[in-house]
């Protein structure tokens, strides 16, 4: 049969600062999609939080970029911001840039991941929730799972994979994509998505059916809203096992704990750090950046599980990297490279810098 899952997610309000989400409104988003569930909208929903982000989590036999299904998560994000209101939490509806539906929430603040497939006998699926990041972090991940062999033994001894994957690459500038093939165009895609910042992987296919393997949110809060009006935490769903990349195969690559634009006020590198979803509550210096990742298996359109996956010891080294990483970045203070390039500056002060000094500056005569 054919089934969606679809991530839908929003910072609609957090506890003492960008922290996390309180109880209170995981229970308004629970009982909205139970609604949904009854009135036969998904057929199943899983309702987390990762750090400041409310995260929607649902499956259904709709397809992607469902009206009823998007209305359902719009609505229920409104009714989780208007509980934020309510409690007077931080950066209430913060993420909610549009005040009416218009049949999609693409472009209206929420970020969206989503995979309709041919549901095999087992589907295993991994969705991944990022928070103090942007899309580019899943760029380094992905690349490795399904195009590098010395991490994805699948690449190299499973007939199924051998042919490779096809990444589908964002401009986001530009707002146009690309469509590249591993193994072929290798040196290509890493010219690309090297630069986290502006190309990022958005979809991964199956060279040999086109089945789709993964896909990325893109949205770029800043760019939508014309300037920055928070971090756009982003979400990933990938499929596993039978064709696809191992479920240890998948995660491997968050055993390294790479730099990713993001941590305080959205302007600073640090490392990602893989935890279970109870320690997704970035703190210092209101991070480093989290990833956190559940696994289900979707069958009959239903989500079984989860399974917290960074919740395991044989991420513990990754960890005590990340923090001994994050000690290092952090003693560079506001010098690059721990402060990011300007133009990626989720606050700038050097425009009404540069404009007090314009009288300032002298012209150099040598
Ligand atoms: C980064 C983030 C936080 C805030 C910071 C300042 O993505 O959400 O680091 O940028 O806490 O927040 P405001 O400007 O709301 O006081
Ligand atoms: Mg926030
Ligand atoms: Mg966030």
């Amino acid at each position: 049969m054919r089934s969606t899952i679809s991530v839908i997610k929003a910072d609609v309000g957090g506890l003492a600062g960008h922290h996390m989400v309180p109880e209170q409104l995981l229970e308004v988003a629970r009982n909205s999609l139970a609604d949904g569930k009854k009135s036969g909208i998904i057929e199943d929903f899983h309702v987390t939080a990762v750090g400041d982000d409310l995260q929607l989590i649902m499956s259904h036999t709709k397809g992607e970029n469902n009206e009823e299904v998007h209305s359902l998560a719009w609505n229920t994000l409104k009714k989780a911001a208007d509980v934020a209101e309510k409690l007077g939490l931080y950066g209430a509806g913060q993420d909610l840039l549009k005040d009416t539906f218009s049949g999609n929430v693409k472009g209206m603040g929420p970020g969206v991941a989503e995979i309709e497939m041919e549901e095999r006998p087992s589907e295993p699926i991994v969705v991944f929730m990022a928070d103090k990041t942007s899309p580019g972090a899943f760029n380094l991940p992905l690349f490795r799972v399904f195009a590098d062999p010395f991490n994805t033994a699948g690449l190299v001894i499973d007939p199924s994979m051998h042919s490779g994957f096809t990444f589908e690459i964002m401009d986001v500038y530009e707002n146009r994509i690309v469509k590249l093939n591993a193994p072929e165009e290798l040196y290509d895609i890493l010219a690309l998505v090297g630069s986290i910042g502006r190309y990022i992987i958005r979809r991964v296919y199956r060279r040999s059916d086109e089945e789709t393997a993964a896909a990325v949110s893109t949205t770029k809060l800043n760019l939508i809203a014309g300037k920055y009006v928070g971090k756009d935490d982003p979400v990933a769903i990938v499929r596993a096992q039978h064709g696809f990349p191992a479920l240890g195969e998948i995660l491997e690559p968050f055993s390294f704990p790479h730099l990713v634009p993001g941590w305080m006020r959205g302007s600073h590198y640090g490392p990602l750090m893989p935890v279970s979803v109870g320690d997704a509550r970035p703190s210092r210096f209101d991070g480093p950046p989290r990833i956190c990742a559940l696994g289900f298996i979707l069958h009959e359109a239903r989500l079984i599980g989860p399974s917290d996956l960074f919740s395991d010891p044989a991420f513990d080294e990754t960890r005590r990297k990340a923090n001994i990483i994050a000690d290092y970045m952090r003693r560079h203070g506001p010098f690059m490279p721990h402060r990011v390039e300007s133009q990626e500056m989720e606050y700038t002060t050097l425009p009404s810098v540069l404009e007090k000094l314009k009288e300032r500056f002298e012209e150099l005569e040598e």
